[in-house]
């Protein structure tokens, strides 16, 4: 199985949650080598492939290496995503930002999943984890960010779960939405007061791990737990019904 993102917060947990279930696990990253080499040592070896998933030839490139490496590939995390962080109303937001997000988010989770269906369509079965978010699911704000991940669990994930059973009758595709977990992407904004406020509209009033959202994300990918289970969106959000928008 191939997790995207390994060198981050989420991806790593959930390559480590992947590898505790006995799946060999390919460790995808862009920037982050070192972080990927030292998970992998901590892993017994996993190969770190490294790519650009804005970029159609390195994904395509990532895919064969993962190939070469465990002969096949069956199952699929799509963790690597970028929030940016300055937190700019439309009316302030520049094209380049907004093509940024969208490519660095929506178009790289397209080439990912076209990558992994590729392999699919070889292999006769698969299963595909989206990462999206409670942005532009129950939440909003950073507009670019929260249609990027909107258009992941709606209309992508939608046709993915219809699509794939063209190659394959019993693949399946689902996403898992984190609300605010604690990983490098959100450090240094989760202050006392910010989690506060954020979860106001949680019942279970805590930020999440990057643990609570891989655990989902390995019960999504198999099988035997979720067999039947396609075309679904799952938040790890503790029960969150949206956001404080006025004191
Ligand atoms: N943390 C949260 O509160 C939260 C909430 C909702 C959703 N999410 C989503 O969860 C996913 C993981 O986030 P995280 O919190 O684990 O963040 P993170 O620690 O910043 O990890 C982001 C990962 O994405 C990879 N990445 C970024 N741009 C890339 C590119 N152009 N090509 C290939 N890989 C790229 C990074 O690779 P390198 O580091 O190697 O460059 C890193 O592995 C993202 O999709 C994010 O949007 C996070």
């Amino acid at each position: 199985m191939l997790v995207t993102g390994a060198s981050g917060g989420i991806g790593s947990a959930c390559a480590r949650a992947f590898a505790e279930e006995g799946c060999r696990v390919v460790l995808h990253y862009h920037r982050g080598e070192e972080r990927a080499r030292t998970l992998s040592e901590e892993l017994g070896g996993a190969p770190a492939l490294a790519a650009d998933l804005t970029d159609e030839e390195q994904v395509d490139r990532l895919f064969t290496e993962a190939r070469d490496e465990l002969g096949g590939l069956e199952v699929c995390a799509a963790v690597a995503g970028v929030w940016p962080k300055p937190d700019e109303p439309v009316w302030e937001l520049s094209l380049a930002r907004w093509e940024e997000t969208l490519r660095a988010n929506l178009t790289a989770t397209f080439l990912t999943a076209r990558g992994f269906l590729r392999e699919v369509a070889r292999s006769g079965h698969g299963s595909l984890v989206m990462i999206g978010s409670t942005a532009g699911l129950v939440e909003a704000g950073h507009a670019d960010y929260a249609a990027a991940k909107s258009a992941i669990v709606h209309g992508l994930l939608l046709s993915l779960k219809n699509e794939v059973v063209r190659i394959a009758p019993r693949a399946r595709v689902n996403a898992v939405c984190p609300g605010w977990t604690e990983s490098p992407m959100t450090r240094s904004s989760l202050s006392p007061a910010l989690v506060e406020r954020i979860t106001r509209t949680m019942p279970l009033r805590k930020v999440a791990t990057p643990e609570d959202v891989a655990r989902q994300v390995v019960a999504l990918a198999s099988d035997r737990i979720s067999g039947h289970v396609t075309g679904q969106v799952v938040s790890v959000a503790g029960g969150m019904e949206g956001r404080v928008v006025h004191e």
